[in-house]
């Protein structure tokens, strides 16, 4: 079973996009009552999924959970600073992490909700998990957005390019362009400094331009948390970008970040040791300084 911990924007489009991948029953938890059965009747009444999708206000239904999604929590209100943002969402997250570990000790827990990467460390250090089972989806968004902004300079479709972000989900991401390939080769092949600027710049705001326009953004993020869920059930050894606690690996620690990773039956079974320059290195480091300070802020 896949548990989705928040039925709302991003949980029941990720419902919705799993159901169809087909990998496993699906089961919708929020506290609004009525919200996730309503949810789950609206998306088994598509009539073409495999898989079962149930709603419930119950934790005790997600026992036996392979993976527990949570994208529960609030969106930054006018006003609100990042850090009112942060001290709200882990007290949510906390109390969510107390009801996996009664209910679903097994599972690997992907984590959505923002700032994500602040919550991926709470969340860590709230389940005690094995390490590899605890991480944060973030730079795969982040990297779709990339590869999608890539392929409007490019004049492709966003399909034929595969680009790499690391680094916060947030304002000090680090896009990566010596690790972004169109069509199997380094785009920096095929376009501008300025062009590969451009799609950098774009990407950086592309949460936040989605979020004025529509009050947040729900396909893109779920087709991400998607793909980490295959990559786990499915034992794929995909190499996408998670956060994830680091203990030495990029020179860091006490902080969880967004870094390639092997994702697969055991979650995150190896981190990939990019060789990155030095300018790249530097950025990374700043971003890790920024989630440092969000960590001892909170
Ligand atoms: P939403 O407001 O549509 O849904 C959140 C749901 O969580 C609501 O249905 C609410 O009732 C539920 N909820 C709140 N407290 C809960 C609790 N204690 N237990 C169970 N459910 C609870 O928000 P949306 O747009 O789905 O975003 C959710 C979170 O994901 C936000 O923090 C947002 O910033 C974050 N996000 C992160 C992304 C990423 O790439 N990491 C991308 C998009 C959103």
């Amino acid at each position: 079973m896949i548990s989705i911990i928040g039925a709302g924007r991003v949980g029941a489009n990720a419902a919705f996009q799993l159901a169809k991948e087909g990998l496993d029953s699906i089961k919708l938890v929020d506290i609004v009552a009525g919200l996730p059965q309503g949810e789950a009747l609206d998306l088994m009444q598509c009539s073409d999924f495999r898989v079962d999708v149930s709603g419930t206000n119950d934790y005790s239904e997600i026992k036996g959970s392979k993976v527990v999604v949570i994208v529960a929590g609030m969106p930054r209100k006018p006003g609100m600073t990042r850090l009112d943002l942060a001290k709200t969402n882990s007290a949510i997250v906390r109390s969510i992490c107390g009801e996996i570990k009664k209910h679903a000790p097994g599972a690997a827990v992907i984590i959505i909700t923002n700032p994500m990467d602040v919550m991926v460390w709470v969340a860590a250090k709230e389940l005690g998990f094995p390490r590899g089972k605890v991480m944060g989806m973030g730079g795969q968004l982040d990297s779709q957005r990339f590869a999608y902004f890539l392929s409007r300079e490019l004049n492709v479709a966003p399909a034929d390019v595969r680009a790499m972000v690391i680094g916060e989900h947030g304002d000090s991401m680090v896009p990566l362009p010596s690790q972004s390939l169109v069509r199997g080769e380094p785009v920096a092949k095929r376009l501008s400094g300025e062009q590969i600027g451009m799609a950098i710049e774009k990407t950086r705001i592309g949460g936040a331009e989605i979020i004025k326009m529509k009050g947040g953004t729900s396909w893109a993020p779920a087709s991400a948390v998607a793909k980490m869920v295959k990559a786990i059930l499915r034992d794929e050894k995909a190499v996408l970008p998670a956060s994830f606690p680091l203990e030495g690996e990029y020179g860091q620690s006490g902080l969880s970040i967004g870094v390639p990773v092997v994702l697969g039956r055991n979650g995150v079974e190896r981190i990939v040791d990019l060789k990155l320059d030095s300018a790249e290195m530097e950025q990374f480091r700043k971003s890790c300084e920024a989630v440092k300070g969000a960590i001892s802020e909170l």
